[in-house]
């Protein structure tokens, strides 16, 4: 998750892309760089860590005041470490092509190889390189930049937002988008191309959104969309803009947790993006071939990422038929746990730098045991110490309590089980199909739900918002939910809650309810229904109310039955935990707590 500006006008180009790039900085901040076109043709400026690192090399490189025609980056890795040369804008071998790209091109490999073969040196190791150079090849041949990118990208899979420049036609940009976001914005003499609107704010609230599919040609006075295949025209509306800077990098919406809530759909597709082959109906992670099967999963992690472990555990005994455990990284790293050969260490983390998490997975390393980091930032430690890793591609999480990350934490610990099954050959076809095809349809599903889920989320909240104390009820993967649900309640809202194992409560918690105590059970249509349906029973002959997600017609009568679309096998928990995630999100802000930054947490606990 990049963010990327093209500018085309009368102000100098550098300043103006600088700026933008600040205000994207929300989106990914590992290595910055800026490409612009002037009389003595193209310059490019890029360097390693934060935006102020960039402008140090610019202020170093003499008069940048004359170009009026910019593109600019600031990356959030996906491929390749953070460092210089894998930084953006790129470059064609003629020096005169140079992009920005927000993306994961998919077969970028298999179309390196054929351009290396055709005599293309490559210096990065970015997809973004083997774009831009299969868009300088097919230039060759064409007089028209736009018939080159659209022959390019017909031949590319994957996702991209691209902004492109060419020396040969200084004031002109090009752009093109799939499945990455791109916004346009029209001002006076002047046009812009980013893929987020605060970029240009300042500068213009007048906003063109370009879909998937399209490619556009600005200048300074002019644009166009464009169909990325037939080139022909797209009629476009354009829209005002009426919110300030802030409220724009959080898309319009009040908080960053609940613009992150609603990304899940984005973050599921981006983390799946190369890795479900829909045809063959199987999935690939190359990053894992290395490895054999493990003979035992052992699973360290904290918080938000402990629970997706627990949840995965499910999936790895069921599907894979590993034996999997599971570990709080704070306790494993003390009890002096027995590991053996065929064990896989698999470390979850986020943020790569809980220090619990880090010591947990040194612990297994110095015992010879192989670690698997999955996590969300390239280049953490969690990725630089892992003897293999996995990103989850979620983009930057700004919300201390996490959301997004944990969705797509569950998407990879449901592809590395179905991999690991299909390698094992302990998974059976028809199973991987109905996965396969379940996740692929799980982003539009999971988009056209979240809108009445936060609805309905809104209503319940304001019943039970002056409650001390709530219990969360599952059983199966669904209790290791009911904990996620629990802890993002309190973290936010402050209210006590505690997931507990439905079948558990007659066991000790039961004792604690009466009418003020209620409990939000997990009791959907699966094969456990039944059995919490009869827990749910016990719990209101003590008179305690329920909130239940649930499934349309089933027969469970309680105070507030939430109805959740139905979804494949485990695919249930993308729309238990959104709704989860919206339950306590409302009940934090009508009681008007901070919910980006709840008092006494950190996002990353580098410390003990
Ligand atoms: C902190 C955060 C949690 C997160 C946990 C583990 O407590 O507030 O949201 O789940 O750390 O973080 P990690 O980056 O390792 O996933």
């Amino acid at each position: 998750m990049c963010g990327i500006i093209g500018y085309a006008g009368h102000r100098p180009a550098v300043p103006v892309c600088i700026e933008g790039l600040r205000r994207l900085e929300y989106r990914g901040y590992d290595s910055a760089g800026v490409a612009f076109v002037e009389a003595g043709g193209l310059r490019i400026i890029k360097q390693k860590g934060k935006i102020a690192e960039l402008e140090k090399d610019i202020a170093a490189s003499g008069n940048v005041m004359q170009a009026m025609t910019g593109i600019a980056h600031t990356r959030w890795a996906t491929h390749g470490e953070p460092n210089q040369v894998n930084a953006h804008p790129h470059v064609d071998d003629s020096g005169k092509l140079a992009m920005v790209h927000n993306g994961i091109i998919e077969n970028f490999g298999s179309l390196r190889q054929m351009l290396q073969s055709e005599g293309h040196n490559f210096v990065s190791e970015t997809d973004t390189e083997v774009l831009l150079k299969l868009i300088s090849r097919e230039k060759n041949g064409e007089k028209s930049v736009s018939k080159a990118i659209s022959k390019a990208l017909q031949q590319a899979e994957g996702a991209y937002a691209i902004v492109l420049v060419d020396a040969d036609r200084p004031g002109e940009i090009w752009a093109a988008r799939k499945h990455s976001p791109l916004v346009m914005g029209l001002g006076t003499g002047e046009n812009f191309l980013a893929s987020d609107i605060p970029a240009f704010l300042p500068y213009t609230r007048e906003v063109v959104f370009i879909e998937d599919g399209e490619l556009v040609h600005i200048s300074a006075n002019s644009w166009k969309v464009m169909d990325a295949v037939t080139l022909e025209p797209v009629a476009k509306e354009v829209h005002t803009i009426t919110w300030d800077v802030q409220a724009a990098q959080k898309g319009g919406y009040k908080h960053f947790m609940l613009k992150e809530i609603f990304e899940q759909p984005r973050v599921i597709r981006d983390c799946l993006t190369g890795r479900l082959d829909t045809k063959e109906k199987c999935v690939r992670l190359p990053e894992l071939d290395t490895l054999e099967v493990p003979k035992r999963l052992v699973i360290v992690a904290c918080g938000t990422s402990y629970h997706a472990g627990l949840w995965g555990k499910y999936l790895f005994e069921t599907w894979a038929r590993i034996p999997c455990e599971v570990d709080i990284a704070s306790e494993f790293r003390y009890r002096d746990p027995i590991l053996c050969e065929g064990d896989l260490v698999l470390s979850i983390s986020q943020s790569g730098e809980t220090a619990d998490t880090l010591a947990g997975m040194r612990l297994a390393r110095e015992q010879g045991i192989p670690v698997l980091g999955l996590c969300n930032v390239v280049g953490s430690t969690v990725s630089r110490e892992s003897d293999a890793v996995l990103y989850t591609q979620a983009g930057p999480e700004i919300s201390v309590a996490s959301t997004k990350a944990m969705c797509s934490q569950l998407t990879m610990l449901m592809t590395m089980a179905l991999y690991w099954g299909q390698k094992s050959g302990s998974i059976n076809a028809q199973i991987m199909q109905q996965a396969v095809d379940g996740l692929h349809n799980l982003p539009e599903a999971l988009d056209d739900a979240l809108p009445a889920m936060r609805e309905t989320a809104r209503t319940i909240s304001r019943k039970y918002a002056d409650s001390r104390s709530f219990l969360y009820l599952g059983r199966g993967p669904n209790y290791p939910l009911s904990m996620e649900g629990a802890l993002k309640l309190k973290e936010i809202s402050y209210i006590h809650a505690e997931g507990y194992a439905a079948g558990e409560m007659k066991h000790g918690p039961i004792a604690l309810i009466d009418p003020h105590f209620p409990s939000f059970a997990i009791a959907l249509d699966d094969d456990l229904f039944p059995k919490v349906k009869s827990n749910l029973i016990e719990v209101q002959a003590r008179g305690g109310k329920i909130v239940a997600l649930t499934n349309s017609g089933l027969d469970l009568d309680v105070d507030d039955a939430w109805i959740l679309p139905r979804a494949w096998g485990p695919l249930s928990a993308f729309m238990i935990l959104p709704a989860l995630q919206l339950f306590a999100y409302e009940t934090a802000d009508y009681l008007g707590k901070d919910v980006d930054q709840p008092r006494n947490l950190a996002k990353s606990v580098t410390v003990e």
